[in-house]
């Protein structure tokens, strides 16, 4: 769990706001103590929201997540999708995809989620789209690499977002690092795209959002 010195916002408004989101049902409440208990990195619970609200509001029926954990995004994306969507979800981490295959088990959504094991940069050429909508939230200094590889299998009028763009607010400092210079390198990339129309919205840790443009296909 973040502490105040990792939050974007002030720290009243981030009470407030968490305030007003609705208690998640014991699958979720427990993937989010386990995380806490196991120091598994999983988006903030407003960024959860957000992924089922996009997946609801674009009518998705395929999405690729790039970096699965123990299933707590996922959950929501698949719980947002149409009844009979798929979510295909990547990640390296076998121990982590067991975890989230019982939990999407649990949920009553084990056929609708196809998981991926392996590197993403190596299970992406794999991936046969088309997808609605495309989550990434694997290594930070990949983004770029997962956003070229898999914005071809991405519908025009589908949606990406990609987790963490604002590292604690870190990114609009003047500190350096590979992996903030990797997240600087890639919100340009990403916001300058001329496939994509994009914004960044200071949610969570920071989420860059985006749609596929009309003719970007040509
Ligand atoms: C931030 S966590 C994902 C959290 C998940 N989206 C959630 O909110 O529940 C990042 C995940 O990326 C995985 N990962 C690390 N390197 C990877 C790689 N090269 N390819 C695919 N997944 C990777 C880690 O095992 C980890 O589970």
């Amino acid at each position: 769990m973040k502490d105040a010195s990792d939050a974007i916002l002030r720290p009243e408004q981030a009470v407030y706001l968490d305030q007003l989101l609705p208690a998640r049902d014991h699958i979720a409440a427990e993937l989010e103590h386990d995380a806490a208990l196991h120091d598994v990195p999983i988006v903030d619970p407003e960024v959860a929201r957000f992924l089922e609200v996009t997946a609801r509001a674009c009518g998705a029926r395929r999405v690729l997540e790039i970096g699965t954990a123990t299933g707590y995004s996922g959950l929501h994306l698949a719980r947002g999708m149409a009844p009979d969507g798929e979510l295909v979800t990547i990640d390296v981490d076998a121990g982590r995809q067991a975890t989230a295959r019982r939990v999407f088990q649990g949920a009553g959504l084990g056929e609708r989620v196809t998981l991926m094991h392996g590197p993403a940069l190596s299970v992406l050429p794999t991936v046969r789209g088309p997808f609605d909508l495309l989550f990434l939230d694997a290594v930070k200094t990949e983004y770029q690499a997962y956003l070229d590889l898999a914005l071809p299998l991405l519908r025009v009028g589908g949606v990406v977002i990609a987790d963490n763009v604002l590292r604690a607010g870190k990114v609009a400092s003047e500190e350096r690092s590979e992996l903030l210079d990797a997240l600087r390198d890639f919100n340009r990339y990403a916001m300058s795209h001329p496939q994509l129309m994009a914004l960044i919205l200071p949610l969570g840790d920071g989420l860059l959002y985006a749609v596929k443009l009309a003719g970007a296909d040509q």
